[in-house]
Order: structure tokens, then sequence, then C-alpha cells
């Protein structure tokens, strides 16, 4: 891996002087720092794989004092040096009024932000198979792991192209860091367009995703370099809101939601040890508590096809007015963000006689490599992205949702407390994980709101 040498020389270029001195100690702090005389993690390139699982895995049980805060709590006795330098509220600040934090600036800069010596800016091409899996390798051996390290995501191509390409989706938007020498790409931050209604406020914003940098690089400040040259790039289209999640306390979450998962195949969920199971169940009892309907009950459920999508449409109009923060779709975005697809997504529709859509529920597919298992090598997982309903009851839905997806081979349906979730969410038998996440809007100020006030739930 190529040494780091230099830092962003010219992240104050093109601003007054005066600012660029009151900077001067920012850029320091934000500095993508140059390296010491000798990669630690050179080191553990000649290990075989496993061993470096173990060793990640002693690393991680050992850096808490590294890692980012995780409640609350915790963020206030933390100092973001980056954060606290951007457009976005304080953390225990009380927010009553809704508007942007800092004004749109007259003139965006022109040039990029520098990267240190050895690296350079790409946008990767995915409309080019060899690229989009270089893309898809760097996330799949870099993205977040479970806190055990057992399990890794495996993004597919055509989850990545999904996520990545709705309806207006711009190239530029896609932004790679790459080693100039050998060009492999060892960092990436993506947006994509949206337009979401926040209270009474409707707005352009782009939604952030898949930020990663490669393992080797952590801790040396990419981060904001990346979020940096993406805030140009958003800026230039004159676009100055972005709403992203994470799961680590940033300032300031505008919502706190809470991960819930139901087993479908709780035998193989017990043999890989997923993390997060109910605790203390023997498996002939997890298997008769986790055991559902074998066939479907909600009259008129179905696919969804293309024809459907105005109804969907109309469906998400009337459920908007009970969220704080919902979608403002197009009829072509419907289509891309519903209609099922092949290791993408799946949406089935209540059709009631006379053709009139009353229910729609949609969940995305993520699969996970499990490591160093003698007997599973993956598992799947259906994450719930939208379920709005005006005649069944959400809770004989979402019983039928199950059933579907553990007839598709999903072996756990994951879902956030938003939305009128909770009205399922027990009585269906999910377990509340210790996965959180928090909803965060760049550059908007707005009262925080209740996950139940969320009406959205943003893909990876
Ligand atoms: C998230 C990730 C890119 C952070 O990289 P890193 O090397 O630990 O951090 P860097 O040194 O580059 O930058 C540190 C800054 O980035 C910020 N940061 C870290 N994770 C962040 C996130 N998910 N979103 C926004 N900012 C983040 C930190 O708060 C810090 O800024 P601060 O000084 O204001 O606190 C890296 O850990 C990674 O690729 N993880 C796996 C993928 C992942 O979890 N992505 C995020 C999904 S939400």
């Amino acid at each position: 891996m190529t040494d780091l040498k230099s830092f962003d020389k010219k992240l104050t270029d093109g601003e007054s002087g005066s600012l660029k001195k009151s900077k001067k100690k920012q850029k320091k702090e934000d500095a993508w720092r140059s390296e010491g005389p000798r990669d630690p993690f050179a080191m553990l390139d000649s290990l075989p794989e496993k061993k470096q699982q173990e060793i990640q895995k002693a690393l991680h049980l050992f850096s808490v004092g590294q890692s980012l805060p995780k409640t609350l709590q915790d963020a206030k006795q933390h100092t973001y040096h980056f954060w606290d330098t951007q457009p976005v509220p304080k953390l225990g600040d009380s927010i009553m009024t809704q508007g942007p934090v800092a004004e749109a600036e007259i003139s965006v800069r022109n040039e990029p932000y520098s990267l240190p010596q050895g690296f350079s800016w790409d946008t990767p091409d995915l409309s080019s198979p060899p690229v989009l899996r270089e893309l898809c390798n760097l996330l799949n051996e870099n993205y977040i792991e479970d806190d055990d390290n057992t399990i890794r995501f495996d993004f597919s191509l055509e989850y990545l192209q999904w996520a990545l390409q709705p309806p207006n989706w711009l190239p530029q938007w896609h932004l790679g860091v790459r080693v100039e020498g050998n060009k492999k790409l060892v960092g990436f931050i993506a947006a994509v367009p949206a337009e979401v209604c926040i209270y009474e406020t409707k707005k352009r914003l782009v939604q952030v995703k898949f930020l990663c940098v490669h393992k080797k690089l952590r801790l040396k400040r990419m981060t904001p370099v990346l979020i940096r040259e993406l805030t140009r790039r958003v800026n230039q289209q004159g676009l100055y809101q972005a709403m992203y999640t994470a799961g680590t306390v940033l300032p300031t979450p505008l919502s706190s939601c809470s991960l819930w998962h139901r087993p479908l195949n709780p035998r193989k969920l017990i043999e890989v040890n997923f993390p997060g199971l109910r605790q203390n169940m023997s498996l002939q009892r997890a298997l008769k508590f986790n055991r559902l309907p074998k066939v479907t009950k909600v009259q008129g459920l179905r696919c969804m096809i293309k024809e459907d999508a105005p109804g969907i449409l109309s469906l998400l109009q009337e459920n908007r007015s009970k969220f704080h923060l919902s979608p403002l779709l197009s009829l072509q975005e419907v289509e891309h963000w519903f209609l099922p697809r092949e290791s993408g997504n799946d949406t089935y529709v209540v059709e009631q006689d006379g053709g009139t859509l009353t229910g729609v529920v949609s969940f995305y597919s993520i699969s996970f490599k499990v490591l160093n298992h003698p007997v599973h090598t993956s598992l799947r997982a259906a994450y719930l992205f939208y379920v709005a309903s005006t005649a069944t009851e959400l809770a004989e839905l979402m019983e039928d949702t199950l059933v579907l997806a553990k007839s598709k081979g999903f072996d756990i349906l994951c879902a956030l407390d938003v939305m009128d979730n909770t009205s399922f969410l027990e009585k269906l038998k999910f377990t509340i994980s210790d996965k959180r996440v928090h909803y965060y809007l760049y550059n908007w100020m707005c009262p925080l709101m209740s996950p139940d006030k969320v009406g959205l739930v943003l893909p990876n």
C-alpha cells in the first residue's frame, strides 16, 4: 500500500485570506495525516486471512477509546474536529426553528479538494462490469462487520446498481479515491438525488451512502476529505442539503432508531451464532417460537407489477401526513425503488376487488458472508423498506410478508422502529437488537423527531 505523504494542501484555496487564517487550525485537524516510517498494517499483509481476522477481532475489542460514540451521552464528551466545522446542529442544542444552518455560498469552488501525493479522485463507471466488481469488492471487504467479526456484507452487483443509480443519478456523485501507482480503489462515497418533506418543507437534496475507507487507511482522516469533495460536487448542482444514516453518533441525530430482527430460519441463525438472537432459547424452542403459517392470508396480496406504480404513489402520498420526514417520489422513482428485481428488492401489493390498491409492502435484500463456519457460508437478510395499508391491519400484512420472505429463502427479516412499525414488531416476534440507526440532515435544522415520525428508510 502506498504511504501517505502529504495532505490536502489546497483545502482553503479560493477562500479569502482571513478565512484561510481562521481555518488554519481546522485544516491541521482535518489533515489526512501523513504516515510514519512504516504502515503497521503492511506487516499483516503476509498473514493468512484467518489470522488477520483474529487480529482484527482483538483490535476491535481493545479499541474502545478510538471508536466513535454509540450513545448520545458518550457523544457529549467527544470532540468532533471535523463535524464541529460543518453546518450541522450542535449536540445538545434544542432546535425549535427550521431552515438551513448555513446560507448557500454564492460561488462554489471549481477545483476538487487536494489529495495527498500518490492518490487521485476517480468516478467509478458503474456501467463497466469490472469497475462495478471492484467497487463491490472494496465494500464487501471493508464495510461494517458485526462486532464479533463473524459475518460480513456481501453486496451484489445488482444491489449496488439499484442503490446507486436511481432516476437522475449523476456519475460525478460516485466518488472514489485511487492509489495512483496501482490504481487500487481505496475510498468511496456516493450521493443520489432525492426529494423529501421535512415537517412542512419540501426539499430537494441528496442521500449520501456507502462511505467506505479501506481498512489499511483508517484513522488518517480520509473521511473529511471525501465528505468535503462530495459536498462541493453536490453544491455545484445547486443542492445544499443531504440526508444520511449512521450507526454512530455524530452531530446531531434528527432521530435515533433501533433495528429489530425476526428470525425466519432460526436453526441457521443459531448455528452461525447470529448476534442479537434471543438468548437462552434451545433450538427446539426457537423453532417452535418462530414458526410461521405455511401460506399467506391477506386477500388480494400479489407481487407488484409496473402498472401498480401510480397506485403505490397514491398510498405513499396518503401516508405522508403521519410523518415529519417522508419521501416525495416521482412515478419513475416509485418504479425504480419498488419494482421487484432479482437480488435487489421485492414488493407486494394488496389489490381490492375493482383494482384499487390498499396496501404495499417492500423489502430489499442484502446477503452476508459467514466467516469461519464449517457448514454455512452465507446468510440472506431482508430489510423492510416500506409498508403502508389502508384496509388490512399492518400486522396481518407483515405476517404474510414474513411468510413470503421465508418462502423466498431469506434467513432473517430486519426492520427499524420507524413509521408505524411498532404496531407489529413485538406482536410478530421481532427482537430488538443493540444496533442503532441514527438519521441525519446536513445543513438543515429542525426539531428532532421520534422514530415513529420518520417515514422513510434509507437503504445503504
Ligand atoms: C466510516 C469510515 C469511512 C470512517 O473512517 P475512519 O478512517 O475511521 O475515519 P477518518 O480518520 O477517515 O475520519 C474521521 C472523521 O470521520 C468522521 N466519521 C466517521 N465515521 C463517519 C460516518 N459514518 N459518517 C460521517 N462521518 C464519519 C468522524 O467523526 C471523524 O470526524 P470528527 O473528527 O469530526 O469526529 C470507516 O470506518 C469505514 O469505512 N467503515 C466501514 C464502512 C462504514 O461503516 N461506513 C459508514 C456507514 S454509515
